[in-house]
């Protein structure tokens, strides 16, 4: 078990595993997105350049599939320990889905985008906005008022992921780093584990998964197992071991 106390302050860091439990592919592995569809076709700015009903076919699918899917006891288990922490929990999630919210989580940074947000591809200075829009057979993509197309509010490979700063400072303030469901392959949240570490203090780190990740080096600990098993527990364990009030 890793240890909280009164002064800890702890960083979360989702992957696609966390839903899983829920019916929700993971990237990689078995049965994983990218087994059936190309990364560079569906999720780059080349691919929306090309093909961009070839993307919103991709991300209307998914936008579907989440009207089908409920929370399960790690995304739970993840809320209840922000309403005991408060503001020294800071959960970053590599997922769009929002089954973290819907569990009743009420801070969570997505550093990947939403699937129900879409905005311009021009960036002409209308924000994202809240969509659940589909893409149905002949229909076309919809257009800003600028005449720019709208895309998901995602970011694909060779951007930017979103609200870096807010993540750096999190990370440098974190005195537990704990990595729940992400293979550990893609930069920059693979580096997390590692920049958290760099710091002057002793800030403890886990990942909590069936398999080890490519970033296990840089963990303390591993307890492995399925996340809507694991996280209740240990935080169950975690509660009656010490006072996460302080
Ligand atoms: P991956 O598909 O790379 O990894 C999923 C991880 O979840 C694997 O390590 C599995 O072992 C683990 N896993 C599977 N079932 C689990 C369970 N029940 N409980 C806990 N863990 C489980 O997904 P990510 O690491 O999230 O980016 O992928 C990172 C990014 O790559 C995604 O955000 C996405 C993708 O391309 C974009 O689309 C921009």
């Amino acid at each position: 078990m890793i240890p909280i106390g009164p002064e800890d302050r702890v960083f979360i860091l989702t992957g696609a595993g966390i839903s899983a439990e829920s019916g929700l592919p993971t990237f990689r592995g078995m049965n994983g997105i990218w087994r059936t569809y190309r990364v560079e076709e569906v999720a780059s700015p080349v691919a929306w350049a090309r093909d961009p009903k070839l993307v919103w076919e991709f991300y209307s699918e998914r936008r579907r599939r989440h009207h089908t899917v409920q929370p399960n006891p790690g995304h739970y288990a993840l809320a209840r320990l922000e309403e005991e922490m408060g503001d020294r929990f800071f959960l970053c999630t590599q997922n769009v889905d929002r089954l973290h919210e819907m569990a009743g989580s009420r801070r969570v940074v997505h550093m990947h985008g939403k699937i129900f947000q879409s905005r311009c591809e021009r960036g002409c200075g209308r924000p994202p906005f809240d969509d659940d829009w589909t893409l149905e057979n002949g229909a076309e993509i919809p257009l800003c008022a600028c005449g720019g197309k709208i895309r998901p509010h995602i970011c694909w490979f060779g951007e930017t992921p979103f609200e870096m700063e807010r993540i750096g400072t999190a990370l440098e303030n974190c005195t537990v780093f704990m990595a729940v469901g992400t293979s550990g392959v893609v930069e920059p949240a693979a580096s997390f584990v590692r920049y958290a570490r760099a710091r002057p203090k002793n800030v403890r780190t886990c990942y909590i998964g069936p398999e080890e990740p490519s970033n296990r080096a840089f963990f303390d600990q591993v307890f492995p197992g399925p996340s809507g098993e694991v996280l209740p527990r240990l935080f169950a364990a975690e509660k009656s071991a010490t006072d996460l009030h302080g």
